[in-house]
């Protein structure tokens, strides 16, 4: 087999078989193909596409580049979750206080921030002694004892994801269904849980820019993971905007701890309870989304998802008094309001460059070798269909540093549109996606 025959059949659109696949990802894991063949080979995929056999083909290829982890120690029906990146997007931390609450042992694998997106693991770490560099043992053990544990990716999960991701990240080949649907189903599959609830962003902030893309990545790793025999459910939800107030790391931790303390934005409420719901269907606690529901607010108004977020802090090392006391977290040095510089409807947000606001800050990374500052941010005061006045706080900037400051504003400006009305209705989830079909919401 040769990767130029490969690249030139992809490139009219030929259909590739299993070998050919295999051929492709193990040779370039291994570093047997240079990155210019594969670069071609990706730019080729984004053209012409993939059918889902040949997509299903792609993520088991990559799964199987490295190890798979065994839960088998794990006892019950264990429930990860993942998000295809967004901004404010800190419905991990709370929604798997709330899940584990109800009883369903939530193993879940994160990342650290990709470009404007942030990671819960950056996040996490904004907890003072809070680590998720944890052992597979000590995994296990947090999750059979107190039903909850996040720990980072490890290098040998779906190395040929790794590798992939990283030359598309530099060649423009990210915002491609067959590619993200393998890159995410490769490492979900390899982190071993029975049931996989997926967050698919749609809109500004999202790679997926339109609902019918957004249900269509949706369907493909709801068919994989089916293929894969996990129960597999997709919902999703809007990235127009960010979601929550909190853009940010600290900032963003502290927002998932008003949410289980009863005091959170109502979008980040509802799309914990749309994952939610799937996640304690998929734990197999009930097969009645209704009654999940119920179970998922009791948590919040019984106080029982906050103590599991703190027993769960604690277990990896931190100190559980932020839970209690956020005035703990490390604040800031500026609090600095936006102003409008105009009256009228807050009527387009452009998600991605909020946060890019927050990388300029210093909370997310310029290079890989960045230290980020995890105290930095933005607190929103207005978000679409708001109205405003000329002068009234958009938002407010919490930096360590002036002249940041002031780049993050002239950035944020740029990213809000203020209109003279604003007709839309702003829905902060679009469908489920299950391997019984999509329900439109
Ligand atoms: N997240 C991933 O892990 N992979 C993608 O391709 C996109 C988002």
């Amino acid at each position: 087999m040769r990767m130029y025959d490969l690249i030139y059949k992809k490139k009219y659109g030929g259909k590739l078989s299993k070998e050919e696949i295999d051929f492709i990802v193990q040779g370039y894991t291994k570093g047997e193909i240079p990155d210019y063949q594969m670069s071609a080979f990706l730019m080729a995929v984004c053209l012409k596409g993939m059918d889902m056999e040949e997509t299903t083909n792609l993520t088991i290829s990559m799964r199987d580049s490295g190890e798979t982890l065994d839960l088998s120690k794990i006892h019950g029906i264990k429930v990860d979750k993942h998000s295809t990146g967004g901004v404010g997007d800190k419905t991990s931390m709370c929604l798997s206080a709330m899940v584990a609450a109800c009883g369903v042992p939530v193993a879940k694998m994160s990342g650290r921030g990709l470009g404007h997106t942030g990671g819960t693991i950056d996040k996490l770490e904004s907890i003072k002694g809070f680590s998720t560099s944890i052992s597979g043992e000590q995994f296990f053990e947090n999750v059979n004892n107190i039903k909850m544990a996040i720990m980072g990716q490890t290098a040998d999960l779906a190395p040929a994801d790794k590798k992939i991701y990283a030359l598309r990240d530099v060649t423009a080949t990210v915002d491609c269904i067959p590619l993200i649907a393998s890159s995410i189903m490769s490492k979900k599959l390899a982190s071993g849980a029975d049931a996989i609830v997926l967050d698919v962003k749609m809109g500004s902030g999202a790679f997926m820019k339109t609902l019918d893309d957004a249900v269509a990545l949706a369907d493909a790793m709801v068919k994989i993971g089916t293929m894969a025999g996990k129960h597999t459910s997709a919902v999703i939800t809007n990235m127009d905007q960010p979601l929550g107030l909190a853009v940010g790391n600290s900032l963003e931790v502290i927002e998932a701890i008003d949410l289980l303390k009863g005091k959170g934005p109502k979008d980040l409420l509802e799309d914990c309870i749309s994952l939610g719901t799937l996640m304690l269907v998929g734990g197999g606690v009930t097969d009645n989304l209704d009654e999940a529901e119920k179970m998922l607010l009791k948590t919040i108004e019984d106080g029982s998802g906050l103590k599991k977020f703190a027993e769960f802090v604690e277990a990896q090392g931190g100190s559980p008094e932020f839970i209690y006391d956020t005035d703990k977290f490390e604040k800031a040095r500026y609090i600095d309001p936006i102003p409008a510089p105009k009256s009228g409807y807050v009527s387009r947000i452009q998600t991605d460059e909020i946060g890019m606001c927050s990388l300029i800050l210093g909370g997310g990374r310029e290079t890989k070798e960045s230290v980020i500052d995890l105290s930095v941010g933005l607190i929103l005061n207005k978000k679409l269909g708001d109205e405003v006045k000329e002068g009234e706080p958009l938002a407010y900037i919490h930096s360590n540093d002036k002249a940041k400051t002031a780049q993050a504003i002239e950035r944020f400006l740029n990213a809000y549109t203020i209109s003279e009305s604003f007709e839309g209705k702003v829905k902060t989830t679009f469908a489920r996606v299950t391997s019984d079909g999509t329900v439109y919401f």
